[in-house]
């Protein structure tokens, strides 16, 4: 069956059987290769793309369910090169390390922090807790996911946009820490 959707703002056309899953046909079909399999199973979050501006684990949507929805991968958050605010912050605090995961946590606190700008630390830790990673710790995501939260609430006190792109291409560090469970399939 063909089923129509927009990906990352185009309208893409997908063939494939109603149960074949989300995350295949964006790897394998449409070549967003950002998103990334852990699990398969729903557990880790590595998967985790927006449908409708909500996060859920790209291994467990079958096609059929994102017909005619919105779906945003990682390809969508930075422009080209740059940067937003929040992936620029996982570099340079060390967030990321081998990388599996961190595609999927920029998406999660993206819509984290588009949804709760003010987050403090522990609601942080809370939002992002189906997003696992076996690197290193969360102590360094949830550190550069609370310094774009103060940055932006810096900008917005003096009155100017938050800042968002910032420099080119990343090279990492590292990271590690709580988080459990999953966030389960489409909203
Ligand atoms: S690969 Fe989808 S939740 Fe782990
Ligand atoms: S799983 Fe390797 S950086 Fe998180």
């Amino acid at each position: 069956m063909k089923v129509s959707l927009v990906v990352n703002g185009a309208p893409r056309e997908v063939e494939g059987g109603p149960l074949r899953r989300l995350l295949d046909v964006l790897r394998e079909d449409l070549a967003l290769t950002g998103t990334k399999e852990g699990c398969g199973e729903g557990e880790c979050g590595a998967c985790t793309v927006l449908i409708d501006g909500e996060p859920v684990n790209s291994c467990l949507v079958p096609l059929a369910q994102a017909a005619g929805r919105e779906v945003r991968t990682v390809e969508a958050l930075a422009s080209g090169e740059l940067l937003t605010d929040l992936q620029e912050a996982l570099v340079r605090c060390g967030g990321t390390q081998c990388g599996i995961c961190t595609p999927g946590i920029a998406v999660c606190a993206t819509a984290a922090l588009a949804r709760e700008p003010g987050a403090d630390r522990l609601r942080l830790r809370e939002l992002l807790a189906g997003n696992l990673c076996r690197c290193t710790g969360y102590q360094l995501v949830i550190d550069a996911v609370a310094e774009v939260v103060a940055r932006r609430a810096d900008a917005t006190d003096a009155g100017a946009a938050p800042p968002l792109p910032a420099r080119t291409a990343p090279t990492a560090p590292g990271q590690a820490g709580p988080g459990v469970g999953s966030r389960g399939a489409a909203p």
